[in-house]
Formats: C-alpha cells, sequence, structure tokens
C-alpha cells in the first residue's frame, strides 16, 4: 500500500513534485512570516504622561524655580525621631514642620508596644476586618477612643484621610447638602464630593454667613452636615462650638468635627475642643480625628454613638473594601493614648510652649493671623516665593519650618506654619520667633 511505502515507493516523478511541493511551502511560510515579523517586533509603548498639562505644569513651576533661584523646600530628607530637633542632611535642626506635638513619638513606651503587637500579630492584619482582620488591639483601641472622647463608640480606620472621606461619603447623598468652613481639610472637601451632595464653603468662622446660607437652602435638602475643625490646621484657630451647636440644632443639621489638630492638644486633660470650651461631647453628631498627630501613629477614627458606629462598620468603603489597622500602628495609638490620659502634664507643656511661642513671634512683629497659640502657629507672609524663600533661609539657619502656599491657602496668605510640640526649650521657641522676623526684614529688604 502507498501508505506504508513511504517516499521510497514514490515513482521518481512524484518524489519531485512532492519535493517541489514541499519547498513551496516552506518559502510560502518564511513569506508570512516575514511580512508579520516588524509588528510583532515592535512593543506596545505606555502612555507619556509627560504630555499631561499636570506634568508640563510641574515643569514650568520648576523651571521658574530654578530662574528665581529658589530651592525646592519640599520632599527634603530627614532622619532619626522627629521631637524639638530634627536631622537634615545629618546636620540638627530646631523642628516646627512635624506634628508630634506631646513627644509620644519616640516615647520608648509606645514603641515597645508598636513591637510587642509586631511579634504576636505579624506586619499587618491581611484582611478586612470585616473577613479575617478583627485583632483584640483593634476593639482595645476603639474602647480607649470612645473614652477618651467621651463618646458611646469609636471605628478605626488605616488612614486619618480616608476616614473623613469614607465617612462623609457613606453617610451622605445627592439629596443632601453639606456646608463646610473654607478652611476645612482637604479630606473633607473629598468626602463630600464622593457623596454626591451639594457642596457649599462658609467663610472661616463666619458663623452669621453660616446661619444665612442654613436660613436659604436647608428646606431643599434633606440632610445637612456642618463640618469644622476642633483647631485649624492652617490657621491655628478654633470654632465657636457652643453657638455651632446652637445653630445645627435649630435648622436640624448635623455637626461633625475634625479634632485632627485638636486631640492631645485643647482642654486641660488633651481630650480636645468639647473639653476646651466645656461642652457636652454627646451634642455633636460626628467626632473625627487622626491617630497621626498626639497619637504619635497613622490612621483615623470617627467616634460617636453606636448607631453612627455600627453604620459605618457596615457600609464605609475605607473601612469595609480596606485592609484593618496594622499591629504596630494600632498598639502605637494604644499606647500613646493611654500615655494622655495618664500624663496631662504633656498637654499642659504643649499648651505653654504654643503660647510662649506666639507671644515671642507677635513681640518681634510677625503676622500670625487669629492663632490662639496651641499645636499650630502660623506666620503669614503673603506671597508665596516669599515664604518659600524665608522658609530655605531658616532652615540654612538651623530652623525647620514649611511654607505652606497656594493652593493650599489662598493667593497673598501664603505663610510658614509652626507646629509647637511639648518637647520645645524656651530657648528654641524664642530664637525660631528671633531669628524668622531677621529674616523676613533681610528678604524684605532683597539683601
Ligand atoms: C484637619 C485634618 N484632617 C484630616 C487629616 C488627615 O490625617 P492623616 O494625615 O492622619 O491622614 C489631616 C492631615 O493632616 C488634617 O489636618
Amino acid at each position: 500500500m502507498s501508505g506504508s511505502r513511504g517516499i521510497d515507493g514514490l515513482s521518481d516523478t512524484d518524489k519531485t513534485r512532492l519535493i517541489a511541493d514541499l519547498k513551496a511551502r516552506a518559502k510560502a511560510k518564511s513569506a508570512r512570516a516575514a511580512e508579520v515579523e516588524p509588528a510583532a517586533v515592535a512593543q506596545p509603548k505606555a502612555f507619556d504622561f509627560t504630555q499631561l498639562s499636570a506634568h508640563k505644569q510641574l515643569r514650568m513651576m520648576r523651571a521658574l524655580g530654578e530662574m528665581a533661584g529658589i530651592v525646592d523646600p519640599f520632599f527634603k530628607l530627614h532622619d532619626g525621631i522627629p521631637g524639638g530637633t530634627i536631622l537634615t542632611g545629618n546636620v540638627s535642626h530646631i523642628n516646627f514642620g512635624t506634628y508630634n506635638y506631646v513627644g509620644l513619638n519616640g516615647d520608648k513606651r509606645v514603641m515597645a508596644a508598636a513591637k510587642a503587637a509586631i511579634d504576636r500579630y505579624g506586619t499587618s492584619v491581611s484582611a478586612s476586618r470585616v473577613v479575617a482582620g478583627e485583632r483584640a488591639f483593634h476593639r482595645e483601641l476603639e474602647t480607649a477612643l470612645a473614652r477618651f472622647t467621651g463618646t458611646e463608640a469609636a471605628l478605626a480606620f488605616v488612614s486619618g484621610h480616608a476616614t473623613n472621606v469614607s465617612a462623609i461619603g457613606c453617610l451622605m447623598g445627592p439629596r443632601d447638602l453639606i456646608l463646610a468652613d473654607s478652611l476645612a481639610h482637604n479630606s473633607i472637601i473629598e468626602g463630600a464630593r464622593l457623596s454626591g451632595a451639594t457642596r457649599v464653603a462658609f467663610p472661616h468662622n463666619d458663623l452669621d454667613s453660616l446661619e444665612d446660607m442654613l436660613a436659604r437652602a436647608r428646606d431643599r435638602h434633606e440632610r445637612v452636615l456642618i463640618a469644622v475643625e476642633g483647631l485649624y490646621s492652617m490657621d491655628g484657630d478654633c470654632p465657636d462650638l457652643a453657638r455651632l451647636i446652637e445653630i445645627k440644632t435649630r435648622y436640624g443639621a448635623w455637626l461633625m468635627v475634625d479634632e485632627a489638630h485638636a486631640s492631645g492638644v485643647l482642654g486641660a486633660t488633651g481630650r480636645g475642643i468639647a473639653e476646651e470650651q466645656g461642652i457636652d461631647p454627646a451634642a455633636i453628631e460626628i467626632w473625627m480625628g487622626t491617630l497621626s498627630k498626639s497619637f504619635a501613629s497613622a490612621g483615623g477614627y470617627i467616634a460617636g454613638t453606636q448607631a453612627l458606629i455600627d453604620i459605618l462598620k457596615a457600609g464605609a468603603p475605607g473601612f469595609v473594601f480596606s485592609v484593618g489597622l496594622s499591629p504596630a500602628q494600632g498598639a502605637a495609638a494604644l499606647k500613646a493614648l493611654e500615655i494622655i490620659e495618664a500624663e496631662p502634664q504633656r498637654v499642659a507643656r504643649l499648651r505653654a510652649n504654643g503660647r510662649t511661642f506666639l507671644a515671642a513671634a507677635k513681640a518681634e512683629g510677625l503676622d500670625t493671623g487669629t492663632a490662639i497659640g496651641a499645636s499650630v502657629v502660623p506666620v503669614i507672609i503673603g506671597d508665596s516665593s516669599f515664604a518659600v524663600s524665608l522658609s530655605n533661609r531658616l532652615d540654612a539657619r538651623g530652623i525647620s519650618v514649611l511654607p505652606i502656599i497656594f493652593p493650599a491657602v489662598p493667593e497673598k496668605q501664603a505663610r510658614l506654619r509652626f507646629f509647637i510640640t511639648s518637647e520645645h526649650t524656651e530657648s528654641q521657641l524664642a530664637t525660631a520667633a528671633k531669628v524668622t522676623a531677621e529674616e523676613l526684614a533681610q528678604l524684605k529688604l532683597g539683601v
């Protein structure tokens, strides 16, 4: 049979035909491969982000800074534990750039608690708390936060920023209205945006304007949230909580107070603006705070009634769909909170330092705006490039303080923001005020 005879069973003519056929097929195949080769070799290229106007703008800003001889003061490399001093490029500077308000970042007890938590739980809880990420330290921290804030319950999130975004985004909706102070933190604004509610900013601490807005718009909305800060992060001043409570009660609105810069700072024992102003915390619907400042960790919390916490626990996306707070962060915050409760003298020291610096800055003729002299004291400079240059000059004289420029604050409101800590000495505070005034005067003279 021809099938079993193989090629040797074919006639010479058939063999020639077969070989010619095979050659033709091979040739056609290699021609086809040659045709597709260029396309196969060309690698797909990712989008070039330098084409975006955002990147063009950055390049332009850098070029302008270089032309003007202004050194970029941001993203400087620091080392060591930030307290009254910090290492910048191995040189010790008096430090006003970080918010270690009551000196607990670097406290041996806080660090030991974080290390012990890592030994017990590892470096991550490796899951959302809803599923397999719930640990005892989460519950202990939340119990302590509720106790500290004078509320029924609290819920810890992995980031302070995400706390505001998630909580506001979860509680408010398109039929609602959010009235936020014009200096409210970006996380409040982003949360409002996420919620789809109508958003209006009222002028900073101007409660008459807030009332006007409520009188005009309250009826057109289902729920209304008024969002303020216990101590404002840019101006270092406080709202009038009693009046806010009176207004929100009259208009059937909710009040949310962000205590990022007030926890561990305001009130005789650091419990925040309610303690400072003699208000019952139960009169406020939503308390918010971060774990990154006085609590020497990272993360955030909401505190209020058990029902509020139940709702957020079930529906706040940044809680439900995010990993639980890590062991080191949770344990550090819990230990820091316990130390603040046991050592109110830290709060007293911070407040004394805030007053000392405010008085020294005013005596030097510096513009500190409406600051009350607590954890944040701005020195308002006006022009953004002036503020950057002043920050660089102070850095060269051994003082680390960062400029806040447009768009973080309105144009012509650029400033240096001094974060005060319980760890500053009187002499550091006096030196900083004096050197700032000296350098500002030189800058104005163009020297
Ligand atoms: C008022 C206010 N709320 C929320 C946050 C966000 O907190 P965190 O930095 O811990 O994410 C900040 C940050 O500094 C803040 O100033």
